[in-house]
């Protein structure tokens, strides 16, 4: 009867997901938020709701909940305290206790986590990293990081700051990044790049709502359209420069690519493996193979149900 949550909230959504003990997914929702535009204390408000919409429904098949992690798009210190979130504008916010008040103390824990180690997590236990213990996932957001399992274990880094790959310089003197700094990965091959090269006249509007405007670009390149194209295969050569910083470092067997990278992926992902063979001294390019999430936007909101199951006493669950 007992069921574990996980929440992400993202630059434009929110995304839910609750997985009962035996592994299946009873819930798996997804709105849009205004994130941009949100503190952490209204962000907090609005994650609240959503998990109280769920715990309704719960309670109406007389389940129970036993506890919620929440994944952002930032750094999350070991005491669960976001200590950047750069897209966001957030730092150093205690979102977990926010999220405590706000659900009124609830019985469960809460704790928050970053986004692409949540999606590692879910896609090694749920998703295209199945029976890849030593992998990597990156967040396909407006931000740009990386999940790591190592033997099947996160790697977090002595401050949760561990696999910000997107923050590694990949172009000299490049696009300025949301972290201040200039020719990031992100800055030059995460979502908010792809749509300002492809969609200049537009872009502050599209970061908005990405799921429309990346849907066009898949449309697009669909169609043949070479502009379209040419910038995808581009920015894919981009994304795998940056990737093989991660297989030359860690040696994983794979590297999966998330969320708008997904509908993406045909024109993305040939160029990213290519560069990213160019690049690798290990024997075969170390074996690393890049893949497709199978989970896509729901990766990160199950990731946290699946830390919830990992946390769990099972001796003080009563039946
Ligand atoms: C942040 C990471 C986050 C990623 C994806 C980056 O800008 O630094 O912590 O995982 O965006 O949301
Ligand atoms: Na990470
Ligand atoms: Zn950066």
């Amino acid at each position: 009867p007992y069921v574990a949550l996980g929440i992400e909230v993202n630059t434009d959504y929110l995304a839910l997901s609750a997985i009962d003990l035996g592994g299946a997914r009873i819930l798996s929702w997804r709105r849009s938020f205004d994130g941009l535009d949100s503190t952490a204390a209204r962000a907090a408000t609005a994650i609240a709701a959503l998990a109280r919409r769920a715990a309704a429904r719960i309670d109406r098949q007389d389940r129970r909940i036993i506890g919620l992690t929440v994944g952002v798009p930032g750094l999350v210190t070991p005491a669960g305290v976001v200590a950047n979130a750069p897209n966001l504008g957030w730092s150093d916010v205690d979102l977990a206790a926010a999220l405590r008040s706000a659900l009124g103390n609830p019985a469960y824990p809460v704790t928050v986590d970053n986004d692409a180690n949540l999606g590692a997590l879910a896609e090694y236990r749920y998703g295209a990293a199945a029976g890849h213990p030593d992998s990597a996932y990156l967040t396909g957001e407006l931000g740009l990081g990386a999940g790591i399992l190592i033997a099947g274990q996160l790697v977090r880094g002595a401050r949760g700051a561990a696999g910000e790959i997107g923050h590694v310089e990949v172009v000299a003197d490049g696009p300025l990044c949301a972290c201040g700094r200039r020719g990031c990965l992100e800055a030059v091959a995460g979502t908010a790049a792809i749509v300002r090269r492809i969609d200049p006249d537009n872009t502050e509007e599209a970061l908005r709502d990405l799921d429309p405007e990346v849907a066009e670009i898949a449309r697009r390149a669909k169609a043949g359209d070479k502009v379209v194209v040419d910038a995808l295969t581009e920015i894919g050569g981009l994304l795998g420069r940056g990737v093989a910083v991660l297989a030359n470092v860690l040696n994983p067997s794979l590297i999966v690519l998330g969320g708008h990278y997904v509908p993406l992926a045909a024109w993305l992902l040939p160029s990213a493996q290519a560069e990213l063979n160019r690049r690798v001294i290990a024997p075969d390019a170390g074996g690393c193979r890049l893949a497709v999430s199978e989970l896509a936007h729901s990766a990160a909101a199950s990731g946290g149900a699946a830390s919830v199951l990992d946390a769990v006493d099972y001796a003080k669950l009563s039946v």
